[in-house]
């Protein structure tokens, strides 16, 4: 996509350095100490806190997130290894990356036009069809932009065919789903807080779980698999639980595992956003509002996003109803006028990396790749202000009129 020079430009998401992040990065500099620390473990109790859930986990990243995830439900249900995983075909490359790469092998079912996420009614009938249903060890649904799969539905389906389920909540800071946080749906839900997302740290992410094995293996799986659960060390103290022994917890392993460490500065960041988490979930849901009503002379276009105070948004999306519009044109056209756009994440059948599935979904997914196919999206964050509203309006406006429509 062509830059644009001296011209207003209005991003996806913003990064703006307020002094409360000052202050706890200089407060990190100067505490000797920015590997994982107090602020990190502050980072946790707040964040589950904030979710509604008994444990959470800082990792380096929302793909790390659910890499140590996956792991743990191994290692706490050997029984499920290597079996297959019910998700959805139309997100972030990291939900099946994460997958195939714990050994589970990915399932996909069609979505729903609503709220982007996988159907209940496609997982039910997938399990129905299936002459050995005793092949799936779960499912992950991905609550893309905010907008909550449905849960209850899931839950349900789980619970009769004895699967596990898990949430990629990457993209879903805080959404209200039946008077409860989504995170708190499932044995264990991911979080990433990369840039653009409602709380972002440049490379961040966290497991929340109600459940205390699951939480301890995770602290051991991104620690190289170390047998140290505690937060904080305390050797140094004198109180390390393993004091008495004849061996250094630290490099002692017994399980395999992967660096997955975040850090304090990161933390420290997190932290000092979360204070807000409630202005900025307020703000995007005004700006998504405001769009809404100023995009609704152009409803013959697009399919606009459903508009809800209980959704936290990670962005806009926008889908073409005008199949005679070109997608890459239209995005081309709003980047030039100073409007950054992006596709609504990947349909993972396409993908090269994973051309082994590409006949077997051929023509199966239709409403993901339709979605994939005449959708993107542009920003809705909580720095975007009335001016900046008006002129993305008046940006989209010039653009379809300059496509004759
Ligand atoms: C749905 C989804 N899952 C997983 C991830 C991976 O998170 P990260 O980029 O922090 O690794 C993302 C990233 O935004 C995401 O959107």
């Amino acid at each position: 996509m062509s830059k644009v020079d001296n011209k207003k430009r209005i991003h996806v998401g913003e990064f703006i350095t307020t002094e409360k992040i000052r202050k706890n990065i200089l407060n990190v500099l100067d505490s000797g100490r920015i590997s994982e620390g107090p602020y990190v473990n502050d980072f946790e109790e707040k964040w589950a806190d904030f979710i509604g859930s008994k444990y959470s986990v800082a990792v380096n990243s929302g793909t790390s997130a659910l890499i140590a995830g996956l792991e743990s439900i191994k290692y706490k249900y050997p029984e499920k290894k290597n079996l297959k995983v019910i998700t959805t075909p139309l997100t972030y490359i990291a939900t099946s990356n994460a997958i195939v790469l714990t050994g589970f092998i990915p399932e996909f079912v069609d979505i729903d036009y609503s709220n982007f996420g996988i159907s209940p009614q496609n997982i039910e009938k997938l399990l129905e069809n299936s002459k050995k249903p005793e092949e799936y060890a779960l499912i992950l649904p991905v609550h893309l932009f905010g907008y909550p799969v449905d849960m209850n539905e899931i839950l349900k389906i789980a619970k009769k065919y004895n699967l596990l389920v898990v949430e990629d909540s990457a993209q879903a800071h805080g959404t209200i789903y039946k008077h409860q946080k989504l995170g708190t749906f499932s044995l264990l839900s991911t979080f990433s807080f990369y840039i653009a997302h409602n709380i972002q740290a440049g490379q961040l992410g966290a497991i929340v779980t109600n459940d205390r094995d699951i939480a301890n293996l995770i602290v051991q799986i991104k620690s190289n698999g170390r047998v140290c659960i505690c937060k904080i060390c305390t050797r140094s103290m004198g109180k390390c639980p393993y004091s008495e022994a004849e061996f250094d917890p630290r490099f002692t392993h017994d399980k395999l595992g992967y660096n997955f460490r975040t850090t304090e500065l990161q933390a420290a960041i997190a932290l000092a956003q979360l204070e807000e988490v409630e202005v900025i979930i307020k703000n995007r849901q005004k700006n998504v509002k405001i769009l809404n009503e100023y995009f609704s002379e152009f409803s013959e276009f697009f399919q606009l996003p459903k508009y809800s105070k209980d959704i936290s948004y990670l962005a806009y999306p926008i889908i073409l109803k005008d199949k005679d519009i070109s997608l890459n044109l239209f995005r081309q056209n709003l980047e030039n006028e100073g409007i950054e756009t992006r596709p609504i994440f990947s349909y993972i059948p396409n993908q090269l990396a994973y051309a082994n599935l590409k006949s077997k979904y051929e023509g199966k997914l239709t409403k993901a790749e339709h979605i994939n196919k005449y959708g993107f999206y542009i920003g809705c964050h909580q720095y975007l202000n009335d001016d900046d509203l008006e002129y993305i309006y008046s940006k989209f406006k010039k653009v379809i009129l300059s496509l004759g429509k």
